[in-house]
């Protein structure tokens, strides 16, 4: 059975960005907000670290600019990150006003208490209840959007998107194997595909599964895709079980360009067994990475050691831990001692006790996780994708605010600063209003273009393995295989392989919530090993060991991985 309904704004997530997006947009249209699970079952909840922004006198958004391009390798988008910077502080200011109590601190400049994470340079990250920042951010935030005029539909997952005058049919466009793209072919820059792709259509709205198996067809004059992460890819991750990639499959097969697919960044420290994410800010507020036998390992590889960029601090644990026969290596907090650590990080102290570790008396032991996709649904400065009617914000979207490594605690900013302008923005354009100052993709991407573009490369008409016989699959399968093929350290090889195993998967028919979240993993596995394969350069999270531009013994060195 299918139900209609009809909005102006249909908003899609409820982490931060989503409901960002949806107090904006409620302020000139109406809304229509629904999430997959319960309102607060999202990976803005489970933030730890805390909220990056530049409030103090001594900081500047510009300082703050320039770590984000640095942690990013040189790949972010220059006016993303100056937006993030400059908007931050204004937005952090937005979520006070909404209840958010962040931990105050005696001390001359902000009265807040600020934290260092990796790749700052210096301490800047606001968090809450010590390490339950998310958690206070998502409960003012829902408190508020429950007061706004807002509508709330919860247990309702998205299908797929109305487009023009019907539903896109979920079997078409899937990537194909490397070899339906020869070596040395071309990719179309986006000039090309500006001028052959979606003008024409329309996203009109979307088709729901409702909790009680029916289907809704939600009619609205835009929609905003917050959709969060695809954590879910991989058998080791620090994300929720919601966290299964659907805006991006979904914008995918409706015909949106996707971008930076194959950066995905992969946390240090996730609690060996759990992936229970253990905060950076612990490290930054002073505990050190052991190997087995008790030695530090990091000063050799980065002068900033435990507090180098995510990416560099991931790979050496990775290589440690292939060193030490795949055994974890260890996060020694001991130093700060058991009353700092039950008062600064109450959440992570009663998790890793309930595991049956004391981790003020010992180290306990870490492994890196997949974390945070850098790539997503490209949009422009205001949330826009490439086809009209459809916006996009936080970690489902690609502003290339994070080129290929993200700098941490920058995604809660980044969900309230781009939440906000897409939230603005769609409520501007359901009123038929669109706010003037930029053009649909009228952010330009940095980098290497070819890459970005691939998945639409991928989507030739017949390259899908379409007549090959479909192998039986379990998601844990797929999980697998990306853990393996497509993690932390990667080569051509591996991809390859990972290429041709998902090419003999066949996607559901999206009848069940499982169902639907298996065929956004598989579309988007698909899609992440395509980008990978085409940047056979390593960048930030995308390392390739077989990079032609790794000095020699550092490749021999990796192999021993
Ligand atoms: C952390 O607390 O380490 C995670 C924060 C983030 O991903 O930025």
């Amino acid at each position: 059975m299918t139900g209609t309904r009809e909005t102006d704004v249909l908003v899609v997530g409820s982490g931060i960005a989503g409901l960002t997006a949806a107090l904006r947009a409620s302020r000139t249209a109406r809304v229509l907000l629904v999430s997959k699970g319960a309102l607060d079952a999202t990976a803005t909840a489970r933030a730890q670290g805390g909220i990056a922004g530049a409030l103090d006198a001594q900081d500047s958004s510009s300082q703050h600019a320039a770590d984000t391009h640095v942690a990013g390798a040189g790949l972010c988008h220059e006016d993303a990150v100056r937006v993030l910077c400059e908007e931050g502080p204004d937005r952090i200011g937005e979520l006070i006003e909404h209840g958010v109590a962040f931990d105050r601190a005696a001390g001359p400049g902000s009265p807040y208490a600020q934290g260092l994470e990796g790749a700052h340079s210096r301490p800047r990250i606001l968090h809450a209840g010590g390490d339950a920042t998310g958690r206070a951010i998502q409960d003012s935030l829902v408190t508020a959007a429950r007061r706004a005029p807002i509508e709330i539909l919860e247990h309702t997952a998205l299908i797929d998107l109305l487009v023009q005058d019907g539903l896109v049919e979920p079997a078409v466009a899937l990537p194909g194997t490397p070899e339906d793209v020869p070596a040395g072919t071309p990719l179309p820059t986006s000039r090309d595909r500006a001028s052959r792709t979606v003008d024409a259509r329309r996203v009109r709205g979307a088709v729901l599964l409702a909790a009680d198996g029916s289907r809704l067809e939600v009619h609205a004059r835009v929609v905003v895709l917050a959709t969060g992460g695809s954590g879910q890819l991989f058998s080791h991750t620090t994300n929720p079980a919601v966290a299964t990639g659907d805006g991006a499959a979904v914008a995918w097969r409706a015909g949106a360009e996707l971008a930076d697919l194959e950066f995905v960044q992969f946390h240090p420290t996730a609690l060996t067994g759990s992936g229970f994410l253990i905060s950076e800010a612990v490290r930054g507020d002073g505990a050190l990475l052991r190997d087995e036998r008790g030695r530090r390992f990091l000063p050799a590889v980065d002068p900033s050691a435990e507090l180098a960029p995510r990416d560099v601090v991931a790979r050496a644990i990775a290589r440690t831990m292939a060193e030490q026969g795949g055994r974890p290596v260890l996060l020694d907090a001991t130093a700060l001692g058991s009353a700092t650590l039950a008062r600064r990080f109450p959440t992570i102290d009663a998790a890793t006790r309930a595991s049956g570790l004391d981790w003020a008396s010992g180290p306990i032991p870490v492994t890196p996780a997949a974390h945070y996709a850098m790539g997503g649904i490209r949009t422009d400065l205001q949330g826009r994708t490439s086809l009209p009617g459809l916006f996009a914000a936080g970690e489902c979207a690609c502003t290339g605010v994070h080129g290929a490594n993200r700098l941490a605690s920058n995604s809660l900013l980044e969900g309230a600063v781009f939440g906000a302008r897409a939230g603005e923005a769609a409520g501007a354009a359901a009123a038929g209003t669109e706010l003037a100052g930029t053009e649909l993709m009228g952010t330009e991407l940095t980098g290497d273009v070819a890459a970005r573009d691939v998945a639409d490369a991928w989507r030739a008409p017949g390259g899908t393995g379409a007549n090959r016989p479909s192998v039986a699959w379990s998601r844990r399968d797929l999980q697998d295989l990306m853990w393996k093929d497509v993690g932390l350290l990667r080569t051509g090889r591996q991809l390859a392989h990972a290429a041709a195993v998902l090419d003999t998967w066949s996607a559901p028919a999206p009848s069940t919530l499982t169902a639907l979240e298996d065929r956004n993993l598989l579309d988007l596995a698909r899609l992440t090993v395509a980008a990978a394969l085409a940047r056979t350069g390593s960048a930030g999270a995308h390392h390739r060991l077989d990079d032609p531009a790794l000095p020699a013994r550092t490749v021999q060195e990796l192999h021993a991985c």
